[in-house]
Parts: structure tokens; sequence; C-alpha cells
């Protein structure tokens, strides 16, 4: 018998109330993925990646379905997931080191006595912001904010890492940088992370696997794509594979067709 699966998504729905009555934005969307897995989900604007997201954030209830995380129904939001949205929700008042900090007082009765110790100090330096422990959030460009949003998700240690298009806002440089940076901390680490984008390459960059949603109303899985790349990965090594781009072409085909069939204009980046 297969082991179950490390997160479990079943049969999940979301009905919205509004005010022409009910919208059906996901119906039946299921899904398992495996522990030290790395899932991109990947769908057009507003077919529902980010109610999905937020349903295993535990910070949404399902209308239908639900979510079970190592064993136990998602019925809130915990330190036993790391989340990181589009732009930084760092506290402003505080400085960077004191918003890493907190995310690590969270979790220290949680860690095994006699483990190895782990400081702000480490967290910072390993998303390139060692130094900078004592500027204030406002003090830092977007990409440097987002960096210590990622250096406080991976303080908590969190079983599963959930992020909603986190360098969408950032300019294209700072993007590839911050992608290189999220790839080298989840090899050093394998933890199970789910990650919503709309951006073909990142997902091919990243992903073990690319969940395609179809556009909705009633959004669901449209189609898994296996991404088999040797690890660790580069981005020369990428494009000068012809899996690379008959999975790009595979992305781009599935978009485009729910693009006709949906009612959600096609947006990529
Ligand atoms: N609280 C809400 N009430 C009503 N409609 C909502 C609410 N949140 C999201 N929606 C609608 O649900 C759809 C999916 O939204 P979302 O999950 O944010 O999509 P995505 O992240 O894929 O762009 C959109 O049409 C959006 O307008
Ligand atoms: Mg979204």
């Amino acid at each position: 018998m297969l082991p179950p699966a490390f997160v479990e998504i079943a049969q999940l729905g979301k009905t919205y109330e509004t005010p022409s009555g009910p919208a059906v934005i996901v119906r039946d969307f299921t899904l398992e993925v495996a522990q030290g897995e790395f899932v991109c989900l990947l769908g057009h604007s507003g077919c529902g990646k980010s109610t999905v997201l937020s349903i295993l954030m535990g910070l949404n209830t399902p209308t239908t379905g639900g979510v079970v995380i190592a064993g136990r129904e998602v019925d809130g939001p915990g330190t036993d997931r790391g989340v990181v949205f589009q732009a930084a929700t760092l506290l402003p008042w505080l400085t960077v080191r004191e918003n890493v900090r907190l995310a690590l007082d969270q979790v220290s009765s949680r860690r095994p006595r006699g483990g190895a110790p782990r400081s702000v100090e480490m967290y910072l330096e390993q998303v390139g912001l060692a130094g900078q422990g004592d500027r204030l959030p406002r003090e830092l460009s977007a990409g440097m904010q987002q960096r210590v949003g990622i250096a406080r998700a991976f303080a908590l240690e969190p079983r599963l890492l959930l992020l909603d298009e986190p360098f969408s806002l950032l300019d294209a440089l700072t993007r590839m940088e911050l992608q290189d940076t999220l790839m080298r901390l989840w090899e050093g680490s394998r933890r199970t992370v789910i990650m919503v984008t709309h951006d073909v390459d990142e997902a091919l960059l990243l992903a073990d696997r690319i969940v395609l949603m179809t556009s909705g109303p009633a959004a669901a899985v449209g189609k898994i794509l296996d991404v088999r790349f040797a690890r660790p990965r580069s981005r020369d090594d990428l494009v000068v594979d012809p899996e690379y781009f008959w999975l790009r072409d595979a992305v781009l085909t599935f978009l485009e067709e729910e693009a006709q069939g949906g009612s959600e204009p096609l947006c990529l980046i």
C-alpha cells in the first residue's frame, strides 16, 4: 500500500455569496502532495488559485471538501505552515532582525532539545541579507522586503510552505535572484512547497510538478505535468533541454485552450 500523501486536498469547493447570487469559484479540486515535493499551481488570473491556497493556509473555509496536512485536518492558521504573499507583510515598526526573530520565537518550544541551534542571522544570511538586520522594512527595496518574508517563513521551520505569487510584483532581474534564493533554500531543506504562480518559466525552474487549474467558474485541476529536470537546476541547463520546450508548450497550450473556453483574458508575464 502507498503511504498516505503529506497534503491531501479532497473535493475542495468554494462558493462565495455575491450580490448577484452564489458564485461557485472552485469545485471538486482534488490533489495529493508528497512530503518534500515542490508543486506549482498555475492558472489564469481569477480562476481561484489564491482561494485554494488561502484554504490551505487556514485563512478561508471551504464550502465543501477539506484539507488534511500530515494526518490533521486544517481548521485554521498555524505555525506548521509558512506563508509568503505577493507583497511582504512585515511589521513596519520592527527591524528586519526582529521580524525574523518573531517567527523563531513562535516555534522555539516546538524544536527538539539538542537540535541544531538556529539563529536569526543564519536565516538572514541564507536569503542574502547578512548585515541588514538593524534596518527597518521601509528602508528596504520590495525585493529585499520579500527576502525578509522568505527568511521569516523558513525560520518557522514549517512542514509546509505556501507561497502566493511571491515574486510577481518584482522586476525581472530581482525576480530571478529571488527564485535562485528560494531554490537554494528549498534544496537545502526539502520542505514541502505549494506555490502559486502565473509565470511558466518560474514553474519550470522550481517545480517537481506543475498543477494546471482550469479557468472556471467552478475551477478544478485540469492537468498535471511532471517536471523531471535534474537538481540542482540552472536556467542555462534548462533552456538547452528539449524537454523544457515541450513542457513549456504543453503549459501554454493548456492556458490558451482555457482562455478560449474560460471567461478571463489570457494573462501571462
Ligand atoms: N471574498 C470573496 N467574495 C466574492 N468573490 C471572491 C472573494 N474572493 C475571491 N473572489 C472571486 O473568486 C475568484 C477567484 O479569485 P482568486 O482565488 O483570488 O483567483 P486567482 O488567485 O486565481 O487570481 C475571482 O473571480 C474573485 O473575484
Ligand atoms: Mg491570486
